[in-house]
């Protein structure tokens, strides 16, 4: 069945109060609207059509490099009026309308909801609320066949008390859209051209109005303002903690884990409280991950173990491997197996090889430390003149004295050594001991100054 996805995104949002239109405030680290055409995706549609009105710039702009057909409503006349603009441009079967501030909706519910559409089937998606104030009712006849939808200003007090709601996301045959359109009437007390009219109409025309019942109330609700904003990301953080927990991933509390992104877990990972998980990360099994941790875009790879504080962004860390607490791992750092980096190490662009250690206090950048090399604790790479970026070589089983500044472009050879408190400035060839720091001399018979007398 060829599907056109028409989704409403004109509104204003008044309630946000913000400079930034509604449907691009972040739910989950992403706009809501990038949350529906993510979910529209999933269902290949020949054509995504977004509405938009308010802030249209700034919507189109955002999703720039998306394959969508953005058309503008310039006043909002109401929703029946908003798809009635895209109209023109659909030529599939089904139109299927989303809102685009109503994030949380999953490509499954779509698909149950298509499955119930055809082009003498109208597909409607209600919702059961213990408070439907607000919400279109569901009317139905004495057989339970649907005849209307009547919006709650519109509603008598009979009509007001079902608790069926409309959730606004329908699915009806395209080739219908036009003659139901241009019948749409703004006769109501809200003086809007609503799409929940094409019901009643439908009916007549005699399709049959089939629905399908969301199972969560969350999954189908609008954010209007940023308490309910906050609703919908505290749902959606607890269904992604609940997915991971039963992938066989320990969660010490789901309540305080923050995805903003896709993740991937393997088994027997441990999580600790507040960890913040963004963009793409994959953790493998048995990996541990401490309270506080935030990682982003990066691979976390089997058993290796991530302490408190640590930042980690654009970075492979190895089997076995461990960081932290407060380590930084910037991009281009690679981890290789059972590599240590301790508090207070910074890595740029670096690798470091199997078993390399880098215990305390460091900045490792634009740098390839071989295998079991170790950084004595304050080393620095001055990597940066001011206008240009150099690589440090450190070869395998080198030792980096303590308080080491390594000059880059620098190499040290495998085996080799640097004192103490040396300024690197020259490649040290292999299995030799590198000074490079004032001797020491000591004064005898030195006196301490005294302080002066009045
Ligand atoms: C709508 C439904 C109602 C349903 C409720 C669910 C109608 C007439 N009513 O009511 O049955 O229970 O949603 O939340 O459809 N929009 C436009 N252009 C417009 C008007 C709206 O793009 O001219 C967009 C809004 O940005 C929003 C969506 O359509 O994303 C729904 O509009 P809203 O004003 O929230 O509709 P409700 O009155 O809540
Ligand atoms: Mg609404």
């Amino acid at each position: 069945m060829s599907l056109d996805i028409v989704i409403l995104a004109a509104g204003q949002g008044t309630r946000m109060r913000s400079a930034l239109p509604k449907v691009l405030h972040p739910v989950a680290g992403r706009s809501m609207l990038g949350h529906v055409i993510h979910s529209a995706r999933q269902l290949a549609p020949v054509g995504i059509h977004v509405v938009i009105g308010h802030g249209a710039e700034q919507v189109r702009e955002a999703f720039r490099d998306e394959d969508i057909r953005f058309v503008v409503q310039a006043e909002q006349l109401g929703t029946g009026h908003a798809v009635a603009q895209a109209q023109n441009g659909l030529a599939s079967a089904t139109t299927l309308v989303l809102y685009g501030d109503v994030p949380l909706i999953r490509a499954e519910t779509l698909r149950a909801l298509l499955e119930k559409a055809s082009e003498n089937q109208l597909a409607l998606l209600t919702v059961e609320l213990p408070d439907p104030t607000g919400y279109g009712r569901i009317i139905r006849d004495g057989q339970g066949k649907v005849t209307a939808i009547v919006e709650h200003k519109d509603a008598n007090e009979a009509q007001r008390a079902v608790r069926e709601g409309n959730t606004g996301i329908l699915a009806l045959p395209t080739a219908q859209l036009a003659g139901w359109m241009a019948r749409l009437s703004n006769n109501n007390v809200q003086g809007e051209y609503y799409l929940t009219d094409v019901i009643a109409m439908a009916v007549a025309d005699g399709l049959e109005i089939v629905t399908h019942s969301a199972s969560q109330a969350m999954e189908v609700q609008g954010a209007n303002d940023r308490r309910q904003l906050a609703q919908l990301e505290r749902f959606y953080q607890l269904r992604e903690a609940e997915r991971l927990m039963a992938e066989g991933v320990t969660l010490r509390d789901p309540a305080r884990l923050d995805i903003r992104g896709d993740v991937i877990a393997g088994r027997d990972v441990i999580l600790d409280i507040n960890v913040v998980l963004e963009g793409r990360v994959v953790i493998e099994d048995n990996v541990q991950i401490g309270a506080n941790v935030v990682i982003r875009d990066s691979v976390i790879k089997r058993g290796a173990i991530i302490k408190p504080f640590t930042h980690i962004e654009g970075a492979v860390v190895g089997e076995g491997a461990d960081a932290g607490p407060f380590a930084r791992l910037r991009p281009g750092t690679v981890l290789d197996e059972k590599a240590h980096v301790g508090n207070f190490v910074e890595l740029k662009n670096a690798h470091m090889g199997p078993g390399a250690k880098a215990g305390h206090l460091s900045y490792l950048g634009d740098a390839s430390i071989g295998a079991r090399a170790n950084i004595g604790a304050g080393t620095i790479t001055c990597n940066y003149d001011g206008a240009n970026k150099f690589r440090t070589v450190l070869g395998e089983d080198v030792f980096i004295g303590s308080n080491n500044a390594l000059v880059a472009p620098v190499s040290v050879g495998n085996g080799a050594t640097t004192a103490a408190g040396s300024t690197i400035t020259a490649d040290v060839p292999e299995s030799q001991l590198g000074v490079a720091r004032a001797r020491q001399r000591n004064i005898e018979g030195w006196k301490r100054p005294e302080k002066k007398k009045p």
